[in-house]
């Protein structure tokens, strides 16, 4: 067989274990995994390299307005540069829906931006609106075009369902095969203590994170699952910021639920002292939900290498530190004003890799599994995430061994400062590829705008998930109820 590319001497790692080999690229496919490949019209030396499939970032927010309509700083180009840079070969950014307008507008209008990326794309659809014609007919619409995934919030005034509206969305998705993804934090009891802080004066950046009560999220999170089991759907938390939300997944997970859930680098980076920084700077890192303290984040790394969560994605949220951004509504805006959400795209996976493999926290294969292959399985994508002929040659070829530090210049975003500014990291992605194409290779942009593809995903693989089957539903136990 002839080979466009082969990788050449390599350790290839895969979820499942590590080996040294070859790896032939044909036609932007993996076609041959051996120990020794000859030929390849390109012929890569991965000596001392890690060759493992290239990143699938599950959770960014691209050239979209939050619910306030402030538009985030990375389009469709900035942002999968920044991705690239970071070694992912694909994401999968938000495309959301503003109330009153149509899905089928929404996506209209993704496609519009989408077409910039420099790797391959997808969408979740975040709902704030389910209408009847939303929930029987464009979404329905939705999934046939492989969007099988989306977001709801439980928190926001402009983005809160209520129960009733998640139970009506987690039933639709259900039946179509999608996944339900959620902001898991109580609206009220954020609301209550946001009325408490503003009575007192309590407006610094500071005080977002004392506003959004650990509580809030366990509360919620518990609550979403609850949901998803009368309906026995299935559900994918985000952004898991505290340990007993960590610990409700976990059990849940134990009993069966078809659940999954990430965290995030921020979480496990930065705490809530980063909030308290001098003058306004505490406002580069509100996020929500918050930062926390110091001690929660040893007990998420446990909570990753015990496999409570599927992925560790970025939430990159990029506003930046001016008016466009944070300070929308006025440079010395209180907390609840100021733009929520940082950027972590480019930064995501060297973070994972240096503090996760290198610091001896998860393995190798672990990190594939984490920053790839399993949100391939999540979200239904069908020839990413994974090294096997036919499989995309979507690749990153890591030296585990070079240290950097890291500085806002070099995550390639549109972004005037990274809450990991001056972090050493070890494990750089030194050449990504996306489909055999080289986008990324020793610092250098090799990609051109508009070469990503989209790509549509197939239903949430539910298989070792045997869900919970709520007796109020089964006619045998309820008196002969026939309720769906
Ligand atoms: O603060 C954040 N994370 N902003 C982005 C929106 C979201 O909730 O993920
Ligand atoms: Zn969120
Ligand atoms: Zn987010």
């Amino acid at each position: 067989m002839t080979f466009d590319t082969v990788i050449h001497g390599g350790t290839i790692v895969t979820a499942d274990g590590q080996f040294k080999g070859d790896l032939g690229i044909k036609d932007g496919r993996i076609a041959a995994v051996a120990e020794t490949l000859d030929g390849g019209e390109e012929r890569i030396d991965a000596g001392g390299r890690l060759v493992m499939p290239g990143g699938i970032e599950a959770h960014a927010h691209i050239a979209q307005e939050s619910s306030s309509g402030v538009m985030t700083a990375d389009d469709y180009l900035s942002g999968s540069i920044s991705a690239a840079f970071g070694g992912n070969s694909s994401f999968i950014p938000f495309a959301a829906q503003q109330r009153g307008q149509s899905v089928d507008d929404v996506i209209k209008t993704y496609d519009a931006r989408g077409v910039r990326s420099v790797i391959d794309y997808s969408y979740h659809l975040i709902i704030s609106d389910p209408t009847e014609k939303v929930l029987t007919d464009e979404l329905p619409r939705a999934f046939a075009r492989g969007i099988t995934s989306f977001k709801v919030f439980m928190t926001y005034d402009l983005m809160n369902l209520g129960d009733g509206g998640m139970l009506d969305i987690l039933e639709v998705a259900r039946h179509h095969g999608a996944i339900t993804m959620v902001h898991a934090e109580n609206n009220d009891m954020v609301k209550w203590m946001n009325k408490r802080l503003a009575g007192n004066g309590l407006t610094a950046p500071k005080y977002h994170a004392i506003s959004r009560p650990q509580l809030a999220e366990e509360e919620a999170i518990n609550r979403a699952i609850q949901l998803a089991k009368l309906v026995d759907a299935p559900l994918f938390i985000v952004h898991v910021s505290t340990e007993a939300g960590a610990e409700i997944v976990r059990r849940e997970k134990f009993k069966g639920a078809k659940l999954f859930a990430e965290t995030c680098p921020q979480y496990l980076a930065l705490t809530r002292d980063d909030l308290d920084r001098e003058g306004m700077e505490g406002a580069k890192y509100i996020c929500s939900p918050p930062l926390r303290g110091a001690d929660t984040q040893e007990l998420l790394w446990h909570h990753i290498a015990q496999g409570t969560f599927e992925s560790v994605s970025s939430d990159h949220a990029p506003y930046r530190f001016d008016e466009t951004g944070k300070f929308l509504n006025g440079a010395n805006a209180p907390y609840p004003k100021i733009s929520n959400g940082m950027p972590g795209i480019a930064a995501r996976l060297p973070y994972l890799f240096s503090e996760g493999v290198v610091k001896g926290r998860i393995t190798p294969e672990q990190f594939v599994a984490l920053s790839s292959t399993n949100a391939a399985k999540t979200f239904g994508c069908t020839t990413k995430g994974r090294i096997a002929p036919g499989m995309d040659a979507d690749i990153a070829i890591w030296n585990p061994e070079v240290t950097r530090t890291v500085v806002a210049a070099d995550q390639h975003d549109n972004m005037d400062y990274t809450p990991f500014e001056g972090m050493e990291l070890t494990g750089v992605p030194e050449v990504v590829m996306n489909r055999g194409r080289t986008i990324v290779a020793h610092g250098a942009l090799k990609a051109e705008e508009g070469q990503g593809r989209f790509f549509g995903r197939a239903p949430v693989d539910l298989r070792g998930k045997p869900g919970y089957q709520a007796p109020e539903f089964d006619p045998a136990q309820n008196f002969g109820t026939v309720l769906r």
